[in-house]
């Protein structure tokens, strides 16, 4: 086929733009010799920036939710538990949300939900978008930017980690109190858009201190016991060697896990102030040669998803609108 360079004026009302993406185009046959019939336009038109792909993604959750929420919610692996304390107004599945990516772990059911809880409003993403999935950062961050041109102010994450403290055991929960990011990848990396935040963000204080208090003290009142550490962040999808869980306690980690620094770090962008917590599902520091699966995670999470709901739940309620 013979590619030509036409003037784009003349093409530009012939494309069709399905959530930011150029689906198709076929020029009218009677404008081109029979040898060049269709001309491909995808290095003609310019990608939408990520700025329009999140506000036309905000735009299409606005027609669809009366729900106005000012806390989000990221559920990890395993914890969907608090799925069912909310009061829900609307679930839209990942696949149905524009310019979403669909999540493809088991365990994650990927929708976002909308609602209350404890009277509080707020929108929840009932499973998450990882890394080591195949998704670039600017995907595995997007619903966080989604979240704040909706109006969120607050973000609560959870996740599994693999504890590398000696001092933890299974199910333990761990309020993060600070992140040590070793991702191969930094979800701010490239041209700023100063509409999404500052170049520079500062991480002095990357998790709420009164956030951190008020957990504390809602899990006092439901004499839930607290652990508070660093979390490690890295691509995954292996587990850690021993050496490895060895390493990163050294460095001054807690915790292990696959997520969240990417989603912290966008939400600090953006201004959101963050509060996170992790449930311990397996022990990397060990004398003994551990071996740690998927299912074992999964059902050390389900296990803890009861007291990590009842807190956050508790959390929100104090919160409120
Ligand atoms: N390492 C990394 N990610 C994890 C772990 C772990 O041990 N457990 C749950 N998620």
């Amino acid at each position: 086929m013979l590619h030509r360079s036409y003037p784009t004026s003349r093409i530009v009302d012939k494309y069709e733009i399905q959530y930011g993406k150029i689906v198709t185009f076929m020029y009218p046959l009677s404008h081109f010799p029979t040898s060049f019939v269709y001309l491909p336009l995808n290095n003609f038109i310019p990608a939408m920036s990520l700025y329009d792909k999140i506000q036309t993604t905000a735009a299409f959750i606005q027609q669809k939710v009366k729900t106005q929420p000012k806390i989000g919610i990221i559920l990890g692996s395993g914890l969907g538990g608090l799925v069912d304390l909310i009061e829900k107004e609307l679930e839209l599945p990942y696949g149905q949300v524009p310019n979403f990516p669909v999540s493809t772990v088991k365990g994650h059911s990927g929708s976002l939900v909308f609602g209350k809880i404890g009277g509080t409003e707020v929108m929840l993403m009932a499973g998450r978008f990882h890394y080591y999935e195949g998704y670039n950062m600017e995907e595995v961050t997007f619903p966080v930017r989604v979240m704040k041109a909706l109006g969120v102010h607050t973000l609560m994450v959870s996740n599994a980690s693999g504890g590398t403290n000696p001092g933890f055991t299974i199910g333990d929960l761990m309020i993060i109190k600070d992140h040590i990011n070793l991702f191969p990848e930094h979800p701010l990396r490239g041209p700023n858009d100063d509409r999404l935040g500052t170049r520079f963000p500062d991480m002095g204080v990357a998790y709420d201190h009164e956030l951190i208090e008020l957990a504390r003290q809602v899990a006092h009142e439901k004499c839930i016991t607290v652990r508070s550490g660093i979390y490690i962040g890295l691509q995954g999808p292996t587990f850690e060697t021993p050496a490895e869980y060895r390493w990163l306690h050294t460095i001054g980690g807690d915790a292990v896990g696959m997520s969240t620094v990417p989603e912290v770090i966008v939400a600090r962008h953006a201004g959101i102030r963050v509060f996170a917590i992790s449930v311990i599902t397996d022990i990397g520091i060990s004398d003994e040669p551990v071996t740690i699966t998927h299912e074992e995670v999964l059902e050390a999470a389900n296990a803890a998803a009861p007291k990590m709901a009842a807190l956050v739940a508790g959390m929100v309620a104090r919160i409120g609108n």
